[in-house]
């Protein structure tokens, strides 16, 4: 069952001769369940992406699909629930809230949601990511490899239905770096939980179900790798 689909998606930023087309007539499907990675040069639309299929970046035009939903056609309150709900977002800039610790930043999609925070969840996100010791620590308290590991909490913490991880090991060590990717899996594995992440790193890309490589805004190769 294809649990993402995306039409025809454009997305300029400015006019005239300072006019950038970031993605440029984007389509393509995703199966439920499956990892892809999302490769390709500097600017060439990898985040934009990533933002217009989260529903944080209105498309200038084309349609994103979630599970059937078509995301842009809701009105502003509902596309903010959506985004809580439905979809973890894992920025390459980590876009922690400055005065909230760190369990509070993880936790804090499901308390605006009027929900009581699981704290099983918590405890075990803490864990995994080896940010126990630092959870009431504010986001300038922590070194970047910390705050990428609490960003990923917080993407994690409602299992959504779709993680979409900008470069979530871009600042980790590689022993780091190894250990998210398998959490990431096994999230993949044990919810049947849809993954897109950009990454730079090739032996990342490979452990993935399918790499899609963007070029000046523009899918320019597909490939399954056989995997799963
Ligand atoms: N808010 C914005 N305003 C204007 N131009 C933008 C904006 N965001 C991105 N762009 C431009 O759109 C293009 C695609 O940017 P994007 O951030 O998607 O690239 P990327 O593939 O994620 O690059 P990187 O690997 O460096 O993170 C770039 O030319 C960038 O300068
Ligand atoms: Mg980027």
């Amino acid at each position: 069952m294809e649990l993402l689909k995306i039409e025809n998606l454009c997305k300029t930023y400015g006019k005239g001769e300072n006019e950038v087309k970031a993605l440029d007539n984007v389509s393509f499907t995703v199966p439920k369940g499956q990892m892809t990675a999302v490769i390709g040069p500097s600017g060439s639309g990898k985040s934009t992406l990533l933002h217009v299929i989260g529903g944080v970046e209105r498309p200038t035009s084309g349609k994103v699909f979630l599970d059937g939903q078509d995301v842009y056609a809701q009105n502003n309150k509902n596309l903010a629930i959506f985004r809580r709900r439905q979809v973890g977002l894992i920025y390459q800039f980590y876009n922690l809230i400055p005065v909230l610790s760190a369990e509070e930043n993880i936790t804090l999609p499901s308390v605006m949601d009027g929900r009581k925070p699981d704290q099983e969840r918590l405890e075990q996100l803490l864990k995994l990511l080896s940010i126990e010791e630092r959870r009431h620590h504010l986001p300038s308290q922590l070194s970047g490899g910390q705050q990428q590991r609490v960003s990923i909490g917080r993407a994690l913490f409602t299992s959504p239905q779709i993680i979409l991880a900008d470069e979530p090991t871009g600042n980790l060590d590689s022993k780091n770096s190894a250990e998210i990717i398998s959490l990431l899996r096994q999230s993949n594995r044990e919810f049947d939980q849809t993954i897109l992440i950009i990454t730079h790193d090739e032996n990342i890309a490979l452990q993935c179900d399918r790499i899609i490589t963007i070029s000046d805004g523009k899918i320019v190769r597909d490939v399954t790798t056989g995997i799963k």
